[in-house]
């Protein structure tokens, strides 16, 4: 407090302020590996957002990834100018707690979910489209500048929120990397209305943790034959997941390399990349069908050199009119076919999407189990906080 202000005034401060309510949060500081830690951070309020447009979220859990695992190893991330340490957590699920006077999109007690990146400079940024930014400095919640989602509440106009039915709260949390598959799917099909009649008929996913698995999901929702392939010989648990949705499953060590498999169940009209492994990429140029789309979603942090047929794979791509297409994440359309797609796959598959959610941990508190699950663990699909129950959950 400066030492100018009188005693009156002081106890009229503390009086109108009081001492800010405090609320937990799992942290890093970026750049210092292994730094993931209990932080402490203000209780934020609706009219935190100027013009009646606050909503104050009450979170529920809170997913993990590789990314937060990456930014852990201080291989990625950025804090927020002016704090030393970025909360994490992007996969967020939650319940609004109140709405200021001029939010009509949502009332308390409905489920949302945050999208991630906020918009920068770039014109994508300025029609909504932040996910295809041009600006070098982004900003994400979570991961870049932006606390993100793994603490009690946060504050965001509407904006940023979408709705989850009320039937999908157990497995809301799932929409954030639905939403990642969602955009390349609708990308893909986007760029191939150049064909005019383009009609997917046989598609392969490569890789089969979360992302490669709500890939299978999208793919047979459209109705689409869908060859999942990953490196672990079947059964185990994500291979059950891919054959539950009758999907076919393939593995490098049951049957061989992707090019061997896609002789075999190939060629594909659509590939969707998901392995976090880069050398497969050349290996999906080469299994593409005439005409078709490889959709490549891995953010891969490594250095890995591989040598390829070039002649062999550019004539292909010029002579067989094929795309292929990077994409990262997504933007509030992707969030609202997100719903859509899980709405969906809770009818046709039930149960389907909770089998995903396979290591709960509950309490903020508990951060190093997270991480250990999410660093070391064995058969996780998806870890995640419980960070608070729903009032009235069992
Ligand atoms: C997130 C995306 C984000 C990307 C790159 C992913 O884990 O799900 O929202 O754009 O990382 O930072
Ligand atoms: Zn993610």
């Amino acid at each position: 407090m400066p030492s100018t202000l009188t005693s009156t005034q002081s106890s009229q401060m503390d009086a109108a302020q009081g001492r800010p309510q405090m609320m937990k949060a799992i942290a890093v500081f970026p750049g210092r590996p292994g730094s993931v830690h209990l932080a402490e951070l203000p209780k934020p309020a609706v009219t935190d957002i100027a013009g009646g447009r606050g909503v104050l979220v009450r979170i529920l859990r809170v997913g993990v990834d590789g990314t937060d695992k990456e930014i852990n190893a201080a291989e990625y991330g950025e804090a927020p100018e002016g704090s030393l340490f970025l909360v994490l957590g992007h996969e967020s699920f939650g319940v609004v707690e109140e709405v200021g006077a001029r939010v009509t999109e949502l009332m308390p007690g409905d489920y949302v979910v945050a999208t991630v990146r906020r918009p920068g400079m770039s014109i994508y940024d300025r029609i909504g489209t932040s996910d295809m930014t041009t600006d070098d400095v982004y900003f994400e919640r979570g991961i870049s500048r932006r606390h993100g989602f793994l603490t009690e509440h946060y504050v965001e106009d509407p904006e940023f929120l979408v709705k989850v039915p009320q039937d999908l709260g157990d497995v809301g949390v799932l929409l954030e990397p639905t939403t990642v598959v969602e955009k390349g799917i609708a990308q893909a099909f986007e760029i191939q209305r150049r064909l005019r009649v383009w009609h997917p008929k046989k598609a392969a996913v490569i890789g089969a943790g979360t992302i490669g698995l709500l890939a299978t999901l999208a793919l047979r929702l459209r109705g689409v034959e869908v060859t999942t392939f990953a490196k672990q010989r079947r059964p185990y648990l994500n291979s059950d997941l891919v054959e539950a949705l009758r999907a076919r499953y393939a593995s490098a060590e049951g049957e061989g390399s992707f090019l061997d498999v896609a002789a075999k169940y190939g060629p594909f009209d659509l590939i969707f990349e998901a392995s976090g492994f880069a050398p497969l990429v050349f290996d999906a140029m080469q299994a593409l069908a005439k005409n078709g789309v490889l959709v490549l979603s891995s953010v891969t942090g490594s250095d890995h050199k591989v040598e390829v047929p070039a002649d062999r794979i550019n004539l292909s791509f010029v002579l067989g009119n094929k795309v292929m297409v990077g994409t990262v994440n997504a933007n509030r359309e992707y969030f609202e076919t997100g719903v859509k797609d899980l709405s969906q796959a809770a009818l046709e598959y039930p149960g389907w999407l909770n089998r995903l959610l396979t290591h709960p941990v509950k309490g903020l508190e508990n951060y190093r189990q997270l991480f250990d699950y999410l660093e070391h663990g064995q058969g996780v699909i998806k870890a995640f906080c419980q960070v608070a129950q729903a009032s009235g959950d069992r």
